[in-house]
């Protein structure tokens, strides 16, 4: 294939970089090259492309469209060439290369160690973890940051693949001295009469309780809002309310006396925990490997899910 427009790989570099970073300084300070040779190689490339890449307003610098068209580009093709990187890699029988994945907040109890034993099959590969909130989870994946995503709630407004791997069953915790704590079959609606704890806007948690309660039209009255679970068991534990938790983030509790699992009539929710990842991506040697992986090993999770989390409060009479 020919094209008209001269190029050097170098210089899409640095196009990249100054366009992910809107700044020349910030762009050679990553690169550790000097100003000057950003500007000379960005100013190269728009006469290779023949129109201007960058426009300044004030003191900021913004893609012209012809700007934004190469950083689509950009992404397409360094895609392409780490996926040939890993590839070659891979044909030399050698697994090599960065996973990166980014998990919500409540996937942190789990994903840790499923990829401790898979560093240690595969010790040429680096892995870049993100966790953050479903919305930063969401952002990142519109913009095709990282390899894989794992989440509760796949988004519905992008085009992804999506696959279940494991069980993510929520449950309602209480203070262990609750007293419904130990009561058999409670009734869902006697839940309407609790405050709630809940999880901050956005929350796969908090979508999936919501969506369940509004189901049997239950409207939970919530107390208060807190960004991350150990926040929520702390203040349940403290008495200041239930709360609607995954049980993975229940796993390895160093609260078991203070903290209890309501039987709630239709819980535990059952749902599941989804590798996501843009339509069309085409995944790298390395994240297919930890695709399979997780495929093939999210059972060891499971099991310990049968295991009961908390210390069972003592039965009582309805
Ligand atoms: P989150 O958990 O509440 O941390 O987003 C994900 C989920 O269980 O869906």
């Amino acid at each position: 294939m020919k094209t008209s427009v001269r190029f050097t790989w170098n210089q899409l570099r640095i196009f990249e970089a100054v366009a992910r970073l809107s700044s020349h300084t910030r762009a050679a300070a990553e690169l550790h090259v000097v100003q000057p040779t950003i500007s000379a190689q960005i100013k190269q490339l728009s006469t290779a492309v023949g129109m201007p890449l960058f426009e300044q307003i004030g003191k900021k610098i913004f893609l012209t469209p012809a700007g934004n068209e190469l950083q689509a580009s950009c992404a397409e093709l360094f895609d392409a060439w780490s996926r040939f990187e890993m590839k070659a890699a891979d044909l030399k029988g050698v697994k090599t290369g960065t996973l990166r994945v980014t998990i919500v907040t409540t996937a942190k109890y789990f994903i840790p160690r499923l990829l401790g034993p898979f560093c240690r099959l595969y010790p040429g590969v680096d892995v870049a973890l993100e966790v953050v909130n479903r919305d930063q989870a969401i952002e990142r994946l519109a913009a095709n940051r990282d390899d894989l995503y794992i989440m509760g709630v796949p988004p519905d407004t992008l085009p992804t693949e999506r696959h279940p791997f494991l069980e993510n069953p929520l449950v309602v915790i209480a203070p262990h001295d609750h007293p419904l704590a130990g009561c058999r079959r409670i009734e869902l609606r006697r839940l309407a009469e609790e405050a709630f704890i809940a999880r901050e806007p956005g929350s796969g948690t908090r979508i999936a309780a919501e969506k369940f309660l509004a189901s049997h039209r239950i409207k939970p009255r919530n107390r208060m809002q807190l960004g991350n679970n150990e926040a929520v068991k702390w203040t349940v534990a403290a008495g200041l309310g239930v709360a609607v938790i995954s049980r993975h983030a229940l796993m390895l509790e160093p609260m078991h006396d203070r903290l209890a699992i309501l039987d709630v009539q239709g819980f535990p929710i059952r749902r599941s925990w989804y590798v996501v990842y843009p339509a069309g991506k085409r995944l790298s040697v390395v994240a297919q490997t930890f695709f399979d992986y997780l495929k093939r090993e999210a059972f060891t999770i499971q099991e310990e899910l049968a295991a009961p989390p908390l210390r069972r409060a003592q039965k009582k009479p309805r």
